[in-house]
């Protein structure tokens, strides 16, 4: 499937997370809108090992967050996790995301069978600017 050109449109688009001061590469955030129904998305979130623990995986979520919500308009957004990611799930519960879902053994993963989250918010939770 081809990627989109532009964020918002169905697909994953991929973001990166770059410090303010140096402008350096410290990870990447992705938002997928729905091929069926663009109103609805997911987003993924990943910072390199030595820039984890300062916040700023929480800050790039709720600026992308704030993105989708505020310029695009989407109504609603999952984000699934790794039952065991604490640091994942803190994040998103850190910005209001609600877990909605704990699926028991569905991904078969580095040799074992592990649980899920999911997680969503609707647009008209998302605190106006
Ligand atoms: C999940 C992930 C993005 C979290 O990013 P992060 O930047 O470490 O998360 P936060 O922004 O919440 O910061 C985490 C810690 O930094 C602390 N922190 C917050 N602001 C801070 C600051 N200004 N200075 C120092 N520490 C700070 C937080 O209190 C938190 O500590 P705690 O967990 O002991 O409470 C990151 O761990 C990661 O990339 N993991 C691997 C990939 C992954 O799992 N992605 C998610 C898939 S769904």
């Amino acid at each position: 499937m081809m990627s989109p050109r532009e964020p918002g449109e169905p697909g994953w688009f991929q973001f990166a997370i770059a410090l303010k001061d140096t402008d350096t590469l410290v990870g990447d955030c992705a938002l997928r809108v729905d091929e069926q129904d663009p109103r609805v998305g997911e987003i993924g979130f990943t910072l390199s090992r030595h820039h984890q623990g300062q916040g700023l995986g929480t800050e790039a979520v709720r600026a992308l967050l704030g993105y989708v919500f505020n310029t695009l308009r989407l109504h609603r957004i999952i984000a699934v996790t790794d039952a065991k990611n604490t640091a994942a799930a803190a994040v998103l519960e850190r910005l209001g995301m609600r877990r909605e879902a704990h699926f028991i053994e569905n991904v078969f993963f580095k040799g074992a069978w592990g649980d899920e989250f999911q997680y969503a918010l609707l647009g008209r939770e998302w605190p106006k600017p």
